[in-house]
């Protein structure tokens, strides 16, 4: 039988370390959880008439045990007939659910999908969610969302008149920048996203958000501010990137630019008779 040993300071901070690294940063309960073993990973495959899943929990013990190993290092191709084949953003959001192929999901306490009106004719972008957001399933609940809801609120917005989505729905760990592997994989989703809900207007996020909607490597500082047509999909609309209220929040002296974004936000928003 294994010897149980008592774990050394140097040691128990190793783990830590170890932990830090991995991207576990937060404590969410006092013991493990083997959540492969509670929640079989489901490889989900194109659906003819998607609907919404039912719990894999609910599986038998035997099927629990046949499960396939998750996919990592999913196929794009996949992902992008996946995300075609949602009809609605409800269905979106459950194959989204369902689809094991890209290892951010392992991480992640749960889908971060999006949240607001999804009516509005207005779609903010950002780039990931962090881990207030990874905890409640919402993104910009944490500090700058708060200041989001602020600056929102600033121009006369909230989010009965915004939809809020990101360019990846689960958490890096650690919060780190997504992998172009993981961006790729999550891509069509955001794209088949931006398509169901038809916003009139976009406004990005920060510099990833940017790069991504803009398919530009161009800097943030450069682009924040300026209008233009993009194709995010097959959905066109006037987008504007500006700068993410995290930056701002470390970065007070810059809120002057942003403020100077949100107004051109409002000006255009008015121009087009969207309030
Ligand atoms: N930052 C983002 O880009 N998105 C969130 O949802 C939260 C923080």
């Amino acid at each position: 039988m294994a010897q149980e040993r008592s774990l050394s300071h140097d040691d128990m901070v190793g783990m830590l370390d170890w932990y830090r690294a991995a991207g576990v940063d937060i404590a969410v309960g006092e013991e493990p959880v083997d959540r492969f073993a509670q929640r079989p990973p489901m490889r989900a495959t194109a659906v003819a008439a998607p609907v919404v899943m039912g719990d894999p929990r609910e599986a038998a013990p035997a099927e629990r045990v046949a499960a396939p190993a998750p996919a990592l290092g999913g196929d794009p191709a996949e992902a992008r007939a996946l995300a075609a084949s949602a009809e609605t953003l409800e269905q979106l959001q459950a194959i989204l659910g369902a689809y094991d192929g890209c290892g951010l999901k392992l991480r992640a306490t749960q889908l971060v999908f999006a949240d607001g009106n999804p009516e509005a004719d207005i779609m903010l972008i950002g780039e990931a969610p962090g881990a207030e957001e990874d905890r409640q399933g919402k993104p910009f609940v944490g500090k700058s969302g708060q200041l989001l809801d602020r600056m929102l609120g600033a121009i006369g917005l909230d989010r009965t008149k915004v939809y809020i989505a990101n360019t990846v729905p689960w958490r890096p760990p650690g919060n780190r920048t997504p992998t172009p592997e993981e961006m790729a994989l999550c891509l069509p989703f955001l794209h088949r996203q931006v398509e169901l809900v038809a916003p009139k207007v976009v406004m990005t996020l920060g510099g990833p958000a940017m790069q991504t909607v803009f398919s530009t490597t161009n800097g943030i500082i450069k682009m924040r501010g300026k209008w233009s047509q993009v194709a995010i999909g097959r959905h066109e609309v006037e987008a504007m990137p500006t700068l993410h209220p995290a930056y701002l929040l470390r970065n007070p002296a810059a809120k002057q630019q942003a403020w100077r974004d949100l107004l051109s936000l409002r000006m255009r928003i008015e121009a087009l008779g969207l309030v």
